[in-house]
């Protein structure tokens, strides 16, 4: 008999534990047919960004000073304003799109970093249709004027102010970048957040030495990149009620397992559908029930958390004790 795949995310009942993540595959109308035909649980868009809505809102007011003045003036905006308008606008008509194509959950990504108007977008998501919404907070904190506990407020007030503006569940995707990352999960959670994703993978950009400047480099993840979510939803899964997604290095069934076991309610993978195809969805389902019959467990509700910090037989493994347990039995490699 196969294992019963199901899990809960966000309040949804999904068939499978696997969510395609934000990337362009997911704002490709085909291939969110071709996951959910192969399996998937859930899909996110791709991110539509502050910038992006705060640049088309610019416009628009631009565009209605303008015309109080000068008629033909205005005119010349529109071939801009309808350019700058295929973002948001067709973000909406994305949402409303996929939702009638598809019958699993269909998240909307906002991506930003401060509190503003553009937040209302996330009522105007909700309209068009999403069944949830993920917030990925993104800041790179650069000015040593801004202290942690601002940093944290940051957060915190986004997370409200997109609350307030919502009745669907709302996930919030972040960095790692926190002193204390358990405590800032409960903030997090009391501000309203339904489901956390962790974490973001964090832009390093590269120099490039012959022209002497900064260059961005997005190089796809690698599985061990898997093991900072596991260790912090290890340690989390006791203390949050909020449903938990683990993105980064999901590239095998392997990697998947580990994560539903320490507690993930679900793993999200972009790399790795990136580098073999959406057709891999299906070789990490398999490998997900082909493992759960040899150990003979019937679901994943079974699993999950079971090696959770709380769970595992020895919780010091989450701690400086495994710190200090892996330095003094690395072997030296002979040279
Ligand atoms: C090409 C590319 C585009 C991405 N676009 C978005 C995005 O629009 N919004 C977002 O929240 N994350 C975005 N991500 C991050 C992924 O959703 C995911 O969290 C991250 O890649 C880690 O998961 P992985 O190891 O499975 O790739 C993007 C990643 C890649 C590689």
């Amino acid at each position: 008999m196969s294992p019963d795949l199901s899990t809960r995310y966000l309040g949804f009942s999904l068939r499978s534990p696997l969510v395609a993540s934000a990337s362009p595959l997911t704002g490709d109308l085909e291939v969110l047919r071709r996951l959910e035909d192969l399996g998937v649980g859930a899909v996110v868009l791709p991110s539509l960004f502050e910038e992006q809505i705060e640049h088309e809102e610019a416009e628009l007011l631009r565009l209605a000073e303008v015309g109080a003045h000068s008629y033909g003036e205005a005119l010349d905006y529109f071939p801009k304003l309808q350019h700058y308008n295929s973002g948001p606008d067709a973000y909406l008509a994305k949402i409303a799109e996929a939702r009638r194509a598809l019958s699993i959950p269909v998240v909307a990504s906002l991506n930003g970093a401060s509190r503003g108007g553009w937040v209302h977008y996330a009522r105007r998501m909700e309209e068009a249709g999403a069944s949830a919404l993920e917030l990925n907070v993104y800041w790179v904190p650069v000015h040593p004027a801004e202290s942690g506990a601002e940093v944290e407020q940051r957060y915190l007030d986004l997370v409200s102010a997109v609350r307030a503006a919502v009745r669907i569940p709302l996930a919030v995707k972040t960095a790692c970048v926190f002193s204390s990352p358990a405590h800032m999960a409960l903030r997090l959670e009391a501000a309203g957040a339904d489901g956390l994703v962790l974490f973001n993978r964090l832009l390093r950009p590269d120099l490039d030495l012959e022209k002497l400047e900064l260059v961005p480099r997005l190089e796809l993840s690698e599985s061990p990149e898997s093991r900072l979510p596991l260790l912090w939803i290890g340690v989390l899964r006791e203390h949050v009620r909020l449903t938990l997604a683990a993105t980064s290095g999901v590239h095998s069934a392997s990697d998947a397992l580990k994560l539903l076991l320490v507690g993930a309610d679900v793993v999200m993978a972009t790399s790795s559908l990136l580098r073999h195809g959406p057709g891999h969805a299906r070789t990490l389902l398999e490998g997900l029930s082909a493992w759960m019959r040899e150990r003979e467990y019937t679901s994943v509700a079974q699993l999950r958390g079971s090696m959770s910090r709380a769970n595992c037989p020895d919780p010091t493994a989450y701690e400086r004790a495994n710190y200090m347990r892996t330095l003094v039995n690395y072997a030296t490699p002979t040279p």
